[in-house]
């Protein structure tokens, strides 16, 4: 019999019941330590008490209206985000994978707009992930999320992650409208563009015109050390898809743009019923209150640098178990030299939780907040992993 949640799911018989910054307790007492941060969402960790008061503020006066009208708290978001970053303009999801949507339909309404209605395509890389709709899963292009779903949204070509001369020979092709691609690829196993390559494609989409359209939803919002990733490039996309870590673990997403990128998007062309929504929006600017502050991403890339020297030990003493470390800032991942099924159930017995990723990785993704402390706790757990893995090998 089916269950009575739709199982699309492998789920962990784990039943968290209660989250204070970098824990979690489970229901039967025991407290884990979460290096996942809900898939890098509780950028301020379990409970931060800014956003806690945030949402409790904002849930007493008002949580819905339509946008049908003004929405203050969207506002002020919005005019923060324009002022932190290359954006001139913002509209505001529920998810990151609205977020893939409305960036496709926006490149795509931009050649329309600009008369080259011809300029549908879209360059996507291999190991991709930009969410699960329809869209966003012909971007990916990977059959694991295609199989069984089609047809699929035409006009994605999918070329090979870091491929200079795939890439260069595709945008010959004067259909080409955008280009979208992750910065560092998050599902795909924690793979880092090389920065040259970004750059270069930077250049390559201002000389054809076509759009670079970034996939900062999982390596954004100072994942990373600074707001958004690109910056650490000193190069700026045309549309930015940002998610995850941008409501701390209130579902919200938004796309940000240029305004000559957005040139299409007259009234009428787009909509949601929640994005925008006074509740993820309060919260929403509580987390930038403190995530856009410079103090607070200095601490982020001090914190990322422990933890960093601290895995790449942890590497060197257990290389039968932990292969390489991968990521940069607070993203990181720890390729395996077991199955990574292996390191996180292993994870699971010594209380601190993993994220299994392609490329026989695990993600390391813990809250900005993390202390040096608890970087400490980290790679002593992550230890008695490599160790308990030994031992079951015998
Ligand atoms: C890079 C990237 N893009 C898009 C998405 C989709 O976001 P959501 O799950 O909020 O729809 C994800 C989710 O993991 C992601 O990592």
């Amino acid at each position: 019999m089916i269950p009575s949640i739709l199982p699309t799911y492998n789920r962990a018989p784990l039943h968290f019941v209660k989250g204070e910054g970098c824990w979690l307790w489970e229901a039967d007492g025991r407290r884990f330590l979460d290096l996942g941060a809900g898939i890098a969402v509780n950028a301020l960790g379990h409970a931060h008490p800014a956003l806690v008061k945030a949402l409790t503020q904002q849930a007493g006066a008002l949580w819905h209206v339509s946008n049908l009208y003004e929405v203050d708290r969207q506002q002020a978001l919005a005019d923060r985000l324009v002022e932190l970053t290359f954006a001139d303009t913002c509209f505001f999801t529920n998810s990151g994978t609205e977020a893939c949507e409305l960036a496709v339909k926006m490149a795509r309404k931009y050649w329309h707009h600009h008369g080259q209605p011809e300029r549908t395509k879209i360059l996507t890389f291999e190991g991709a992930f930009h969410g699960r709709s329809s869209a966003a899963i012909a971007a990916a292009g990977s059959a694991k999320m295609t199989d069984g779903f089609g047809p699929l949204l035409p006009g994605f070509i999918t070329l090979p992650f870091g491929d200079h001369e795939a890439f260069a020979e595709a945008m010959k092709d004067p259909e080409i409208g955008a280009v979208l691609i992750e910065p560092i690829q998050g599902e795909g196993g924690i793979r880092t563009l090389n920065p040259a390559c970004l750059k270069g494609m930077r250049t390559a989409c201002d000389a054809t015109g076509a759009l670079l359209i970034l996939d900062e939803v999982q390596c954004g919002m100072g994942r990373t050390g600074r707001l958004f990733q690109h910056e650490w490039l000193g190069i700026a996309p045309d549309i930015m898809m940002v998610a995850k870590g941008i409501g701390g673990g209130f579902p919200i997403g938004a796309v940000l743009a240029t305004e000559a990128a957005a040139a299409g998007m007259t009234a009428g062309t787009h909509g949601s019923t929640y994005g925008g929504n006074p509740l993820g929006c309060a919260v929403a600017l509580a987390a930038l209150d403190i995530i856009g502050e410079p103090a607070f991403l200095d601490e982020v890339r001090r914190k990322a640098g422990l933890f960093r020297q601290g895995l790449e030990s942890l590497v060197a003493g257990n290389p039968d178990v932990y292969a390489c470390v991968r990521g940069e800032g607070l993203m990181l991942g720890l390729a395996c030299a077991v199955p990574n099924a292996d390191v996180v159930a292993a994870g699971y017995a010594e209380e601190v939780l993993l994220i299994p990723a392609a490329e026989n990785v695990v993600r390391l993704l813990p809250a900005l907040t993390i202390t040096d402390a608890e970087i400490a706790e980290a790679l002593t757990r992550l230890e008695k992993v490599a160790l308990r893995i030994r031992t079951a090998k015998g």
